[in-house]
């Protein structure tokens, strides 16, 4: 063989039987094959084998299949982004004349998705809260109402919604069910009926603030019937990425953990400062959320959200004054962040809903990370003195 062609056909390394890499390998290729045509039609090889990346591909099999196992489903599919994942599960499960319910405590481009990008494609909305149980039902029991998104707890506010009672309303009108466990994390949440669980992957999986994903989880006849949408709308999790989200789950739980402890630790010390005047953490037993929240919980998360006695100008520079946390969007990576509410998440809503969703100028929310909470405290004492005097 001359080099020229060599070099596009090396020699291959395969791994001799009981011979194995610990950390399993990033498979690259976007193409795999067979000997011969006809193995590559079995019905093992069309079960189980591979093709095409875009299709699927062993490394990002193998995270969906973590993914799955952790949020209690047998099936999942990865892609691109959260976002990537919200809109599989939404074009996954409508057609021109539905109706989807929406919360007006939900995530900004959650909310964007379907007020503004959907009707395009005749598929309607109702806005409700996520608190106002009985509007769900009158919703849900209109026969144009096909699906419900939700989060919990919603971003930012941190509401927590009641996941039986909806769950049970939805089963009883053939309503589906997506809820984005992004805040709440692939260990929580498993127990309850929810059709698709959707995760930005970029957050608590990877951890790291350094990669994007998404996954779609659910029974294994929901994911195949939503599959070939996948597929041909090429939103794929490229398999480096899929590694990288993969080590990153190795310290999830620790993470997690970690998140956690620190959130409800600034929480409890925001509530003992004066310059704040309402903390939401439904860690916290004075927490609106935290008897439906320990119910259906087993941990409350890394982000707290709440006022200051301040107008928007003063709110500003309290978060130019920390140090350690991060003015910019995101959550669920190793650092500590902050985002003024109103700007980042709620731009897109009137004056009237901003009220409704109970977002104030004063509005601050902190994704906390996995810091030393001393360090953490103490960057936001000096901000508030700073700020407030
Ligand atoms: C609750 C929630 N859902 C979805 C997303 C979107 O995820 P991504 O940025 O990976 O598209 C985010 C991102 O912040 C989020 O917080």
């Amino acid at each position: 063989m001359k080099k020229q062609t060599r070099v596009t056909h090396p020699r291959g390394v395969k791994l001799i039987d009981g011979n194995d890499a610990v950390v399993s390998p990033v498979y690259r290729s976007v193409k795999f094959t067979y000997p011969t045509l006809a193995e590559s039609l079995s019905a093992e090889s069309k079960e189980h084998g591979f093709d095409y990346t875009r299709d699927s591909n062993p490394t990002t099999r193998e995270l969906e299949l973590l993914a799955a196992d952790l949020q209690d489903r047998d099936d999942a599919i990865a892609v691109g982004s959260g976002m990537a994942a919200i809109w599989l599960s939404l074009l996954g499960n409508l057609s021109a004349g539905d109706r989807v319910v929406i919360f007006v405590e939900s995530y900004r481009p959650n909310r964007v998705a379907v007020r503004r990008f959907l009707p395009k494609l005749g598929i309607e909305f109702a806005m409700l809260s996520v608190r106002d149980l009985p509007a769900i039902e009158r919703t849900f029991a209109q026969n144009d109402t096909k699906l419900v998104l939700f989060e919990a707890p919603t971003n930012p506010m941190l509401q927590v919604p009641d996941l039986e009672a909806i769950v049970g309303l939805a089963k009883r009108h053939d309503v589906v069910t997506v809820l984005d466990n992004t805040f709440a994390g692939l260990h929580n949440h498993g127990r309850y009926g929810i059709d698709f669980f959707v995760h930005s992957l970029t957050k608590y999986a990877n951890g790291h603030g350094d990669v994007m994903g998404g996954v779609v989880i659910g029974d294994k006849k929901r994911i195949r019937a939503i599959k070939p949408l996948a597929t041909n709308m090429g939103s794929t999790l490229d398999p480096g990425a899929a590694f990288m989200v993969q080590r990153g789950l190795k310290t999830y739980y620790l993470r997690y953990e970690r998140h956690s402890s620190n959130a409800l630790a600034v929480a409890q010390y925001l509530g003992t400062r004066k310059e704040v005047s309402r903390v939401i953490y439904p860690g916290l037993p004075s927490d609106a959320g935290h008897a439906l929240a320990s119910k259906q919980m087993s941990d409350f998360g890394g982000v707290v959200t709440f006022d200051l006695n301040a107008n928007e100008q003063q709110t500003w520079a309290f978060i130019d004054a920390l140090e350690l946390f991060v003015t910019t969007a995101s959550l669920g990576s190793t650092d500590s962040l902050v985002s003024p509410v109103k700007l980042f998440l709620g731009s897109d809503l009137s004056a009237e809903e901003q009220a409704r969703a109970q977002i104030r100028e004063s509005t601050v929310r902190f994704a906390v990370g996995i810091e030393h909470i001393d360090d953490l405290i103490a960057d936001i004492s000096q901000a508030l003195a700073k700020t407030f005097g």
